[in-house]
């Protein structure tokens, strides 16, 4: 069996927990394999909402078992909220979520350095969560991290050498804190996390996928905030791309099977850094309106504008995607017309190639479509869509080069249509 892998192509906040949920019942295992809970995967049905930032989307479609992958971060204190708050709107998650030994913790200093890092950066700061997700990605790639696995061994003191080696970052920085109320919280949350089972995800994966089991990998983030592929700095700290899913989970590139790569119909970013499409006006006041654009953990508003095909391509070029999602097609329902970027002007020369980094010097240029001006949240099947809505999608996929094979047009799991051409 091969490994399904969702993936977002922009800046985040796609819709994929949305999708990881409308999919999981063809699966049997759904896995996380990078971030942490910088995510917010936001899920809606029979009228409930939820938001998950480090318990895979799969976790509401019952029966199936849900993976904690070795490429994420996790921070006790906040899985332990999660974990709660499911379990209080009815939601049991014995033996139906596994966390694998070889995730990195996010100590509460971890924490504590990201946002001293932010303040040291001062206009330059990265706009981040605030989780402690680059602290913690820089203590395991410098071989300083701290695992799952270690709670099992001498965990007090491997605690203690770390927590020591950030107390002396901090006070380099001169940054002022109260650890004891976070190693508080911090602490309760580590024996939620002892009540899992705390497993070789590898091993599990790899041995269902030789059993005949189907695994989809639930990534987070999007490829324009990857490591290495996205606009750097101003990305967050793991591979989000599909061969994240190869490294965060231990699975074999020729292991991956589907690409799903989903794409908002217009385009968000949260954070600093570039965003060449992004609209200062009542246009983009309009689609934050209406998209209810404000960060699912932080609440910021998100950045908006048009679309950007020459992202796009790009990242399905490293994505290899093989299956596009459009989701949030209802938000351009009012649009009279529609902008689509369709390439870049940088230093006065046209380009189709998404460049080394993007400066103030791109400028984007754009075709225009007629809005299809009807209101799509009800339909049911791809035979309602309107004329320049299929001629709009058809665009996208020329360009693009993937078929487009679910349309999302609302929030809830229903709003979900799944295109048969
Ligand atoms: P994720 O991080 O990729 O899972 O996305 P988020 O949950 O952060 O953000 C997506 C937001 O859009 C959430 O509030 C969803 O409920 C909402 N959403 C998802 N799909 C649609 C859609 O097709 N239409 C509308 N209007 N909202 C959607
Ligand atoms: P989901 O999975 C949107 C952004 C932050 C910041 C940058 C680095 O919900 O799509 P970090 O805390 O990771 O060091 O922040 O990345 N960012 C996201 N933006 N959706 C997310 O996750 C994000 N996770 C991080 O806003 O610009
Ligand atoms: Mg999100």
């Amino acid at each position: 069996m091969k490994v399904d892998v969702l993936l977002g192509l922009q800046w985040g906040d796609e819709g994929k927990g949305k999708i990881v949920d409308v999919l999981t019942p063809k699966y049997d295992i759904v896995a996380r394999f990078q971030g942490g809970p910088n995510a917010g995967h936001t899920l809606e049905f029979e009228g409930q909402k939820y938001v998950l930032r480090s318990i895979p989307s799969g976790i509401f479609q019952g029966g199936k078992i849900n993976i904690i992958g070795n490429g994420v971060v996790l921070d006790p204190a906040l899985f332990k909220v999660e974990v709660e708050d499911l379990q209080k709107s009815g939601h049991n998650l014995t033996n139906r979520l596994l966390i694998s030994k070889k995730a990195h913790l996010i100590l509460p200093t971890h924490r504590l350095l990201d946002a001293a890092y932010e303040a040291s950066k001062g206009d330059e700061k990265i706009g981040t969560t605030g989780k402690g997700i680059g602290p913690t990605y820089t203590d395991k790639v410098s071989r300083n991290g701290l695992r799952v696995g270690d709670l099992l061994h001498n965990f007090e003191e491997k605690y203690a050498k770390a927590v020591a080696r950030h107390r002396e970052i901090l006070r380099n920085l001169n940054f002022e804190y109260d650890l004891i109320p976070l190693e508080k919280e911090w602490f309760a949350g580590i024996e939620c996390l002892k009540r899992f089972q705390l497993i070789d995800s590898d091993h599990f994966i790899n041995k269902a996928l030789t059993e005949g089991r189907k695994v989809l990998a639930e990534g987070a983030q999007g490829t324009m905030l990857d490591i290495d592929f996205g606009s750097y700095p101003f990305v967050t700290s793991s591979n989000t791309v599909c061969a994240g899913a190869c490294t965060g989970l231990g699975i074999a590139p020729k292991r991956i099977g589907e690409v799903y790569g989903i794409f908002k119909a217009y385009c968000t970013r949260v954070g600093s850094g570039p965003f060449p499409t992004e609209l200062f006006d009542e246009t983009g006041q309009e689609m934050r309106n209406l998209g209810h654009e404000y960060g699912s953990v932080t609440g910021r508003p998100r950045r908006c504008g048009w679309i950007d095909l020459v992202a796009l391509r790009y990242a399905v070029m490293v994505n290899g995607v093989t299956q596009l999602i459009m989701m949030k097609s209802d938000v351009m329902d009012a649009f009279e017309t529609i902008k689509t970027c369709v390439a870049y002007k940088i230093d006065g020369i046209e380009t189709e190639d998404f460049p080394f980094e993007i400066t103030d010097n791109v400028e984007p240029i754009f075709v225009e479509f007629p809005g299809w001006q009807t209101d799509m949240t009800k339909m049911q099947s791809e035979n309602e869509f309107p004329e320049e809505f299929n001629a709009y999608l058809t665009f996208l996929e020329e360009s693009l080069g993937v078929g487009i094979k679910i349309v999302s047009v609302g929030p809830d799991r229903e709003q979900t249509i799944i295109l048969n051409s």
